[in-house]
């Protein structure tokens, strides 16, 4: 009788030959600054909002309203449905579309809760992988380039291949190259999904105009193409909700069929709190458009069930008393306002001591560009001097986060990059 052989005690593991994944060029690059020992680091990586003292800030009216939630005897941890919160849906919904909003009276938006805008981006692109089918498969994703790193990683991860690109940047100026991404889309298959920032394009902090949103549109609708907007900085790029939001509302003013993820990271400070919501508005001839929103719901959910089952309770009821309360709503406006204002005045700061300090090239960018974000156009190798010699550390693709600038660093920064710019030769 053939004995089954026994592992000795000490085998070597099963997954030791698990390659290494390289490290994640955001998340990644936060974790190499934790461990940099330096005094004088400093942070200009990840987008988190930082005070002029370079510290995580609470939003006041977050902070009060999570200390009524926790006195409140009502206050459970019992699990929220599949789909979240429902006040959250309705004023998620209403926050990006606007309160008067054809698609929302029609009953054509269907919200639900998400995992902050990555959630709400993997879940939509699953669903519309399922349901959306061009010639039979599904269809293909363009994404900008460039574009926030994650979104990469996202389209493949949810089964529908590598994302496509289309073109953004105008290298030159650091403005939108509207004629290539125009050019792009309209040679991209009919029923294709193309990712837009909706404001304060990640990374570059280039918006297209109210004009260039109008083109874009315009190709859009010819090309039957599906709009997925990712919108994780509303209130960051103007500081007002409103503007921030008008490029997704001229687009569903068009009665089309579109895709929206909304994040709750940035614009309330809940980044760890993973809040956000994902939102499929239906075009505006839909017959019977209460049983197609039933059904979209329904697979909604089908998507979110076995991956995570159910969203967090705490950071939605933390966003409903922020957005549901006439006062907590307007305190909160005020404070975005100044979150806004802060990261403007880091730009103008550092164009001036870029300026002033006699870096070489043509630094206007910094202010011409908009949101969190600038994109220096600083080489990777310049980004490694710039970490190596002086601990200052960004995305090697040259992204600064502006709220990581304060009044008392920003000089170290511009006389930093003045260094990189004079010893490390830029190689095209
Ligand atoms: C960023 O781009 O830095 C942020 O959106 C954080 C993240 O998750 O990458």
């Amino acid at each position: 009788m053939a004995t089954t052989a026994v592992a000795p005690a000490k085998a070597t593991s099963v997954f030791a030959d698990v390659p290494e994944a390289p490290a994640d060029p955001i998340l990644g690059l936060n974790s190499a600054f934790l461990a940099d020992e330096a005094p004088n680091k400093i942070s200009l990586g990840v987008g988190a909002f930082r005070t002029d003292e370079g510290k995580p800030y609470v939003l006041p009216v977050v902070k009060r309203v999570e200390q009524q939630l926790a006195a409140d005897p009502a206050t459970n941890h019992e699990y929220l449905p599949i789909d979240g919160l429902p006040a959250f849906q309705k004023l998620s919904a209403e926050l990006i579309l606007g309160k008067d909003s054809k698609a929302m009276k029609d009953g054509r938006v269907v919200t639900i809760q998400a995992l902050s805008g990555t959630g709400a981006l993997r879940v939509g692109i699953t669903f519309l992988g399922r349901f959306l089918r061009t010639s039979g498969s599904p269809p293909a994703v363009y994404i900008p380039t460039p574009t926030w790193s994650n979104h990469r990683n996202i389209v493949p991860d949810a089964g529908l291949g590598a994302a496509r690109t289309y073109r953004y940047l105008d290298a030159v100026s650091g403005g939108v190259d509207l004629p290539s991404m125009l050019a792009d889309l309209s040679d991209a298959p009919a029923g294709s999904v193309i990712v837009l920032h909706g404001c304060a394009h990640n990374p570059t902090g280039a918006d297209p105009s109210p004009a260039q949103w109008a083109d874009i549109l315009a190709v859009v609708q010819s090309r039957r193409l599906i709009p997925f907007f990712d919108n994780a900085y509303q209130g960051f790029a103007s500081g007002d909700l409103d503007a921030d939001a008008a490029s997704v509302r001229l687009f569903a003013d068009a009665g089309i069929d579109m895709v929206l993820s909304q994040s709750f990271a940035k614009n309330m400070g809940l980044y760890g709190q993973r809040i956000g919501a994902l939102s499929v508005v239906l075009a505006e001839g839909t017959p019977d458009v209460a049983t197609a929103a039933k059904a979209v719901r329904s697979q909604l959910k089908a998507v979110v069930r076995p991956m995570y089952s159910s969203p967090p309770a705490h950071g939605a009821r933390i966003a409903v008393g922020v957005l549901g309360d006439e006062a907590n709503y307007a305190e909160w406006k005020k404070e975005l306002a100044g979150m806004a204002g802060r990261i403007g005045d880091m730009r103008t700061a550092l164009k001036a001591a870029l300026d002033s300090n006699g870096t070489p090239g043509d630094w206007s960018r910094i202010v011409n560009q908009i949101g969190m974000f600038s994109y220096t156009g600083l080489s990777a190798q310049q980004v490694a001097h710039l970490r190596n010699k002086h601990h200052i550390y960004m995305t090697s693709n040259g992204r600064i986060s502006m709220a990581g600038l304060t009044t008392s660093t920003v000089q170290r920064v511009a006389d930093a990059m003045k260094d990189a710019v004079e010893t490390v030769v830029k190689q095209e």
